[in-house]
Order: structure tokens, then C-alpha cells, then sequence
């Protein structure tokens, strides 16, 4: 690996002799990345730029006048200016290194023929145990008793100190009903025995297959049965559930979702996860609601103007927050890159799109065995690519 710059902004160039040019605009995790772009023949240029979300003026400038593909990160803003400057550059690929692309502007980087991949089927467990992870630290005030601990308040063992909620044969709602929505659902009707309530557009019938037979399961050992209800509103979800995660994508349907008129129809004492998109909640309204309702919960891993807060959410003891880190585990982050990779090599490579659901090939095989094909090219069907 060498240093070098692109258009004034550092850069560690590996491969230098490759063909192709990939930029890439954050260090990644991991070193199969490398391999399967080094092994396309690509020349590969990381950004070493300081600033943690880098402008559209930086990665113009790292574009520069030759680059064939780049990895963005889910902080930039991917329109029709940085796909034009790619298009201009001779680009032929894009991949965001994340399974959400609301940050892309699909349709611009269609108009100019530009594939764009992302990186679904690595992030699923591993966003849905947070999720679980921000319930029961919400639930259970467990920030609380570490600030009260650190700060030497503990004086002994009392009835009332820092009495939270039991979760355990309660309702679970979920808004949205996909892999990451079904996973985390899974986590708390088999481990917490939470009957589930869902909203999704889409039934989701493999979901109530699979709770109504963990119910006959339990009823068969002399347990209770758990219970499986998709509603057809959002509004039924919230009023029935006493624990209500977020798991739909961001889009103009989903844009404050979560107002205040729909906290209020919440149970007082509930709690409510987003480990999706900030925006799929009007953070203000979810700041007054925490304000006026002491037993409610939040446990938020996004926010709505990220990396900002809204004013008086730091304050709110009854959330908790942390720094979107829901697809923050090593195997999750590496095969994130591993799969933008992909995308990336495969499409200069004029390889089919593979878009099925197991991507485990591209991620755990062997290296020789990496399919020859882009894991997840979200225009594929716009662009007429050719399927694996
Ligand atoms: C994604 O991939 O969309 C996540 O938000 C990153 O953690």
C-alpha cells in the first residue's frame, strides 16, 4: 500500500497497477474486499480524508477525470451531480455500502446507465440484536444504572430503585415485515414468548406460519401459545403493543411515520425502537412525548438529522442512544464489504446480477469460489442486466 492524493484529498492507493480505477470512499473492514477488487484487476484508491462525511466537492475530487466504480458510504448524498461526475469519468459502477440506499438517488444514476449495488443478507441478525439490545436496555433503565453506578451514587439494594418493565409474555409489534423486521420479531416471541402484532403493506405468511407453530410448540409442553395478528393499520400496532420496533424502509410513505398524534395513541408505558431511518420518526414530536410521559421508552440507534439530535433528546433519561451501530459487528461490517466489492468487480466484469436472497457464497466460501456474479444490483431490472 501507498499514499498518494486524488485532486488534493489522501488517498491509499493499493494495486497500483491495475487497469481500472476503483475509489472507495471510506477505509473498510476486513482485507476480501481488497482481494476480489485486486483480483478484478482494479487499482484501488481509499479515501484517507479526516472528515468523517466527506462533501460532494471531496469525492468529485476523488473521482477525478478516470474512475470506473466506486463504494459510497450511506452519508453521502448520491444524485444526479456525483453520477454525472462518475458517468464523466468513464464509471460504470456503484455500490453503497449498506443494505438502505435512501441516500441514493436511484433513478439518476439509471438515466445514466450506472448499476447501482447494496448490501442486503449480512445485516440482518446482526441489526435485529441490537434492536432486541435497545429494547431490553430501554426497558430494563440499564444507561441509567451505569451513569448511577459511575457516579458513586449506589448506596445499597432498595425495592424501587430503577424499576423498568418485564417483556416476557407481552405484545410485540413491528413495523415492517422484512428480513431484519422477521428476525428481530423471532427474537422476542421465541426467547420472550411476546405475542406479535405486525403492520406491512405485505403479509408476511412464512412469519405466521413460523409463530403458529412455535405457538402449538408451546401449548404442546403446557406453555401458552404465542399469538400471530397482522393489522391492518399502523395505529393498531401501537395501540396494542407494549413494544413497538421500526423496520421499514425510508420513502415518502414512511417520512415521520411516528408523529405525535401516533404517540399518543401508544401504550404510556411502552417502548419504541428505530433501528431503521431517523426520519421514519418526527424526533421533536418523540422528544416532547419522552418529556411528558416519564414511563415511555425509546431506544434509538438513527436519528432525524444525523449525526445532530433534536434539541432535548439527550436529556431524556428514557431513551436510549446510541450512534448507528446496528450493523456494527465485525462479521457483518466485512461482508458488507465484501458484498459492495462484489458489485463492484463483478459489474466492471460484465458478470450477471445474482439478487437472491443467500449471499453466504460471496461472503463465508472459499475465496475461488466467489460467485462470478454482483450480489445486489437494485436498478438491475431499469438497466436490463443479465440475471445469474
Ligand atoms: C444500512 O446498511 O442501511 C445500515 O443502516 C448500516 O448500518
Amino acid at each position: 500500500m501507498s499514499t498518494a492524493s486524488a485532486g488534493g484529498v489522501p488517498v491509499e492507493v493499493h494495486n497500483p497497477n491495475g487497469a481500472l480505477r476503483v475509489v472507495v470512499t471510506k477505509a473498510l473492514p476486513g482485507d476480501r474486499w481488497l482481494k476480489v477488487l485486486t483480483a478484478a484487476g482494479c487499482r484501488v484508491e481509499v479515501s484517507a480524508d479526516p472528515d468523517t462525511i466527506l462533501s460532494n466537492a471531496k469525492i468529485r475530487a476523488l473521482i477525478g477525470d478516470k474512475c470506473n466504480g466506486v463504494i459510497g458510504q450511506l452519508t453521502e448524498d448520491w444524485g444526479a451531480e456525483l453520477f454525472g461526475a462518475l458517468k464523466a469519468a468513464g464509471g460504470r459502477a456503484y455500490s453503497n455500502y449498506a443494505v438502505g440506499y435512501n441516500n441514493v438517488k436511484v433513478p439518476e444514476a439509471t438515466n445514466v446507465g450506472i448499476p447501482v449495488g447494496n448490501t442486503p443478507g449480512v445485516l440482518t441478525e446482526t441489526t435485529a440484536e441490537l434492536a432486541l439490545a435497545l429494547t431490553f436496555a430501554a426497558a430494563r433503565r440499564v444507561v441509567e444504572g451505569d451513569e448511577f453506578m459511575r457516579g458513586g451514587h449506589y448506596k445499597g439494594w432498595l425495592p424501587t430503585l430503577f424499576v423498568g418493565n418485564l417483556l416476557q409474555n407481552k405484545t410485540v409489534g413491528i413495523i415492517g415485515a422484512g428480513r431484519i423486521g422477521t428476525a428481530y420479531a423471532r427474537m422476542m416471541v421465541e426467547g420472550h414468548k411476546c405475542d406479535l402484532v405486525y403492520y406491512d403493506p405485505y403479509p408476511n405468511q412464512w412469519l405466521e406460519d413460523y409463530v403458529r407453530d412455535y405457538g402449538k410448540l408451546l401449548a404442546s409442553k403446557g406453555e401458552r401459545a404465542v399469538t400471530v395478528r397482522r393489522c391492518d393499520t399502523v395505529e393498531e400496532v401501537l395501540r396494542q403493543a407494549d413494544v413497538v420496533s421500526l423496520h421499514c424502509n425510508l420513502d415518502d410513505q414512511t417520512r415521520h411515520l411516528i408523529n405525535a398524534e401516533r404517540l399518543n395513541q401508544m401504550k404510556p408505558d411502552a417502548v419504541l425502537v428505530n433501528a431503521a431511518r431517523g426520519p421514519v420518526i418526527d424526533e421533536a414530536a418523540l422528544v416532547a412525548h419522552l418529556q411528558a410521559n416519564p414511563n415511555f421508552r425509546a431506544g434509538l440507534d438513527v436519528f432525524e438529522d444525523e449525526p445532530e439530535m433534536k434539541p432535548g433528546l439527550a436529556q431524556c433519561k428514557n431513551a436510549v442512544i446510541v450512534p448507528h451501530i446496528a450493523s456494527a459487528t465485525l462479521w457483518t461490517r466485512a461482508g458488507m464489504a465484501t458484498l459492495a466489492a462484489c458489485n463492484v468487480a463483478a459489474t466492471l466484469s460484465g458478470h450477471p446480477v445474482w439478487n437472491k436472497p443467500d449471499v453466504l457464497p460471496f461472503v463465508d466460501g472459499p475465496f475461488e469460489q466467489i460467485p462470478k456474479a454482483a450480489p445486489s444490483i437494485v436498478n438491475a431490472k431499469e438497466l436490463g442486466l443479465q440475471m445469474a
